[in-house]
């Protein structure tokens, strides 16, 4: 649980998150912050914290690919770092922008997504209590190659960061490491940050390296534990991208199985932060919920379904299914195999079946698509059946246009429905017809050849071939 009082310490808040690096060790055309990490770009996570403690005011500091993080997060309130000279200079640009007020600055990274509200929320309050000027959020690793190391003198006090390529073999040895997420008094850090230099291996100006400023000048330097040291794994390269995934997964999924949901297979169900799953529904094996989705209760998901951005009912069924930018009401069926894109609107009691493609389309009430078909730019009545194999066809191979379908309506097998098109209430199709004029409400709209039967035709074929292939063939 978070503290009590965040509201009121969180207001005297500025969140500064950094991602404005490369991420080298990614080796990606993408800065690493759009990496995403069960179907959420990193930068999602920080900016979640951030939502859960209330605190509004946030500062992204972007430079490598900032044109990529804009795209994905139009919303954000963002700094550019005009040259990558190292987190210490990330901050300062924050800081050009921040009015001198006495603000505590607390600095996440954009690369560590499994740091939660809960710990930050500790971290402020240890920074609080302690009224220091600069309190570092710790862990203790047992393997802490890579991270900066929290040196500490003989009584305890820590007196600087030292990162895993500046370290001596004795530095190195030390497990408690740098998490990358801290608290500032902001005076503190403005005074610190002046007197940092880029003496290091990197040539960087670093951020760690205001604590040795800090300490030297005799201020209150504070560490605050993360207990849980995996919320500390950062995302450095596509092997912890991985790794935090999986983790990141399981604490989803557990977190969905203590909600009351149904998890067949923990393992091969992909869903993502934003995914809301009401009581008792049930998700099958290879199922990938991604980005903003609320499914109701008692619904059966999967096998193998994909849903991006939907809205789902109650007592819903669909498997083997892709389901986007979707809205349905309870007690609907979709699949196995079916496509369900951006704008289809199914009503209670509907059916998608059987390799069915549905597209900008509402369905009424108890309306069925069952087999074989594509709607496309359709509005469809209550309780109206389409037959299988009949396919609006919505584009002329210039513009897209509409079909009407009123209720009650029985569109035969096979129908072609040459939008635009109405097809009236309580109307039929005759199957295989190409309806491509209105069908007033009751008519039966009938498009296609008269039918012959040739008698005997099988027979005298058979005689046919026997004679001109006499003597010669096979036996
Ligand atoms: C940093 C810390 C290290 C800590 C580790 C935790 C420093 C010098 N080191 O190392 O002590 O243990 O995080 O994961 O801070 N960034 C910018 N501008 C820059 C450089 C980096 O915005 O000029 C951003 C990156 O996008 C990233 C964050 O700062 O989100 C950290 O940078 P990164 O290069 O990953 O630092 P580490 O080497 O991991
Ligand atoms: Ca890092």
């Amino acid at each position: 649980m978070i503290s009590q009082g965040k509201q009121k310490l969180t207001k005297d808040i500025v969140a500064v998150i950094l991602a404005a690096g490369e991420g080298k060790r990614m080796r990606s055309a993408q800065p690493k912050a759009v990496h995403e990490v069960c179907g959420e770009p990193l930068l999602f996570y920080p900016l979640a914290v951030c939502d859960e403690l209330n605190i509004v005011e946030r500062i992204v500091i972007v430079g490598h690919g900032a044109e990529q993080i804009l795209a994905r997060f139009p919303d954000i309130n963002t700094v550019t770092q005009e040259r990558l000279l190292g987190t210490a200079d990330a901050v300062k640009t924050a800081l050009s922008v921040i009015p001198e007020a006495n603000k505590t600055i607390l600095v996440l990274c954009a690369d560590m997504p499994l740091l939660t509200a809960e710990t930050v929320d500790s971290l402020i309050a240890a920074h609080e209590l302690e009224a220091a000027s600069a309190t570092v959020l710790a862990a203790d690793f047992i393997d802490p190659f890579g991270y900066g190391r929290l040196v500490r003198d003989a009584d305890g006090r820590i007196i600087s960061i030292v990162e895993e390529r500046d370290a001596t073999e004795t530095q190195r040895a030390i497990t408690e490491i740098n998490t990358g997420a801290y608290c500032f008094n902001q005076n503190a850090l403005r005074r610190a940050l002046a007197e940092v230099n880029d003496d290091n291996d990197q040539n960087e100006y670093y951020l760690t390296d205001v604590i040795e400023v800090m300490s030297r000048n005799h201020q209150v330097v504070a560490a605050a534990l993360c207990r849980n040291a995996q919320e500390a794994v950062g995302v450095n390269s596509r092997n912890q991208l991985a790794e935090v995934a999986r983790l990141m997964q399981r604490r989803i999924n557990d977190r969905l199985m203590e909600s009351g949901v149904t998890l067949i297979d923990p393992d091969s169900a992909y869903i993502g932060p934003r995914v809301c799953i009401g009581r008792d529904t049930v998700i099958m094996p290879d199922v990938y919920l991604k980005g903003d989705i609320i499914i109701g209760e008692r619904c059966a998901i999967g096998p193998a379904v994909r849903i991006l951005d939907s809205m789902i009912g109650d007592d819903v069924k669909a498997e083997f299914a892709v389901i986007r930018e979707v809205k349905t009401e309870n007690n609907v069926s979709i699949g196995p195999f079916c496509s369900l894109r951006p704008g289809t609107y199914m009503s209670s009691s509907t059916k998608a079946g059987t390799f069915v493609e549905i597209k900008n389309s509402f369905l009424g009430e108890d309306s069925k698509v069952p087999h074989l078909s594509y709607i496309g730019d359709a509005k469809i009545g209550q309780r109206t059946n389409i037959g299988a194999g009949s396919i609006t066809c919505n584009y002329d191979g210039i513009a897209k246009h509409e079909t009407e379908i009123g209720d009650d309506a029985f569109i035969g097998s096979d129908t072609m429905l040459i939008a635009p098109l109405k097809v009236g209430n309580s109307a039929m199709t005759g199957a295989g017809s190409a309806i491509s004029e209105d069908v007033p409400d009751g008519a039966l709209g009938l498009e296609r050849g008269e039918q012959k039967n040739v008698p005997d035709y099988i027979k005298k074929r058979r005689s046919k071939h026997d004679s001109n292939h006499k003597g010669g063939g096979r036996a």
